[in-house]
């Protein structure tokens, strides 16, 4: 068992493109820490510097007590488990699983009750340990890749998009599944997705990327009610956080675009009077009012989702959505007036992005 701590770690690949640009964090041992950000932000890149798969060009990383910038992924202590399996077609999943063992030269009788004991947690049965991947379902293909990690016993287990291959509902089984498995092993885990959801409900530490870098870290509640900037904030939930512009006309009272006055807490903000920002609201933060009080809210579309309903239309010149839950109905007419409660309003400088 170890954590896993980065310093200022870089990649500059050898035509000069800068895919990570210093970034710091630690995994406790035991962890479960997600990686999460848009295509291209270089989590892959990331985690492949972690498992020794890539060179590190700066920084460092320290997996337990030793620092393994210069050592062989085999001599890492992890074990990694990737989006297409990465399973050897002619063999057995049995040879499959056993691979990794066999070439680090462990007894068989030693491998056969690794494999039989990972066998039984991931439910594969003996007939299909004797089967070749192709003979599997992707979801019991993606088993065996979580076997051939597990039988090693690594220190760190790293994930990448470990899930993507796998259809919507095979997916969130899985991922209630590889959650339990963690769970269980108590093994210090990495996992790189671009899913938000899946990050959300995996992680116990977030880390969001963008563009090389790190926006904030964090439990993922906290990042979701506190978010460091307009771009976590942005990538975190679904429906996605509503923008508007607007300036600050003093403390508590915002100016939007139209002129629409909104109000937020001022205890919560330190923005001054003519500060340009860009406020956030979640859409299920907002209720349609009943009494002509409000803001105008021209509603275009209702989209229904059985567990509740999505409002869509234009607030203050903006595309602006709201979630209704189940049993709550979204008005009749396209002019409508809704309230924001005053905490429900999060400020963001318009330039820079930043929580205010
Ligand atoms: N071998 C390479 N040489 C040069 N640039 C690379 C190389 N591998 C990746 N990159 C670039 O580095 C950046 C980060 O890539 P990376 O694969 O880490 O992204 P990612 O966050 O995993 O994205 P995705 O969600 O699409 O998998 C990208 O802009 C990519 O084009
Ligand atoms: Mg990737």
């Amino acid at each position: 068992m170890a954590g896993v701590l980065l310093d200022r770690v870089e990649k500059t690949y050898p035509g000069g493109f800068n895919a990570v640009k210093g970034i710091s964090f630690a995994v406790p041992d035991g962890g479960f820490c997600v990686l999460v950000g848009p295509s291209g932000c270089g989590k892959s890149t990331l985690l492949r510097m972690i498992a020794g798969l890539e060179t590190i060009t700066g920084g460092q990383v320290r997996i337990g007590e030793r620092v393994v910038n210069d050592i062989e992924p085999m001599g890492r202590d992890i074990a990694m488990v990737f989006q297409n399996y990465a399973l050897y077609p002619h063999m057995s999943v049995y040879d499959n699983m056993a691979y990794g063992l066999r070439n680090l030269k462990t007894p068989e009788p030693e491998i056969l009750s690794r494999v039989q004991e990972a066998a039984k947690i991931l439910e594969l049965n003996d007939e299909m340990l004797k089967r070749k991947p192709r003979q599997l379902s992707g979801g019991q293909r993606q088993r065996v890749a979580m076997g051939r990690a597990i039988v090693r016993k690594p220190a760190v287990f790293l994930f990448d998009e470990p899930l993507s291959n796998l259809d919507a509902k095979l997916r969130v089984q899985m991922r209630i599944e590889i959650r339990k498995l963690q769970r269980r092993l108590k093994t210090t885990s990495i996992y790189v997705t671009h899913d938000q959801l899946e990050a959300m409900t995996l992680a116990d530490m977030l880390v969001v990327m963008n563009a090389g870098r790190v926006e904030q870290v964090g439990a993922p509640l906290e990042l979701y009610e506190r978010p460091a900037t307009a771009f976590v904030a942005g990538f975190l939930g679904s429906p996605p956080m509503n923008f508007l512009n607007g300036r600050v006309e003093k403390p508590g009272v915002l100016r939007l675009g139209d002129g629409t006055e909104l109000a937020y807490d001022p205890a919560h903000f330190t923005a001054t009077s003519g500060a340009e920002i860009q406020a956030g609201v979640r859409p299920e933060r907002i209720i349609f009012s009943k009494d002509g009080s409000g803001i105008p809210f021209k509603l275009e579309l209702v989209e229904e989702l059985g567990l509740g309903q999505l409002v869509h239309g234009v607030l203050a010149d903006a595309s602006f959505t709201v979630a209704l839950p189940a049993g709550v109905h979204a008005p009749v007419g396209d002019a409508q007036r809704v309230t924001i409660a005053p905490d429900a309003v999060h400020l963001f400088d318009r330039k820079t992005g930043a929580r205010l």
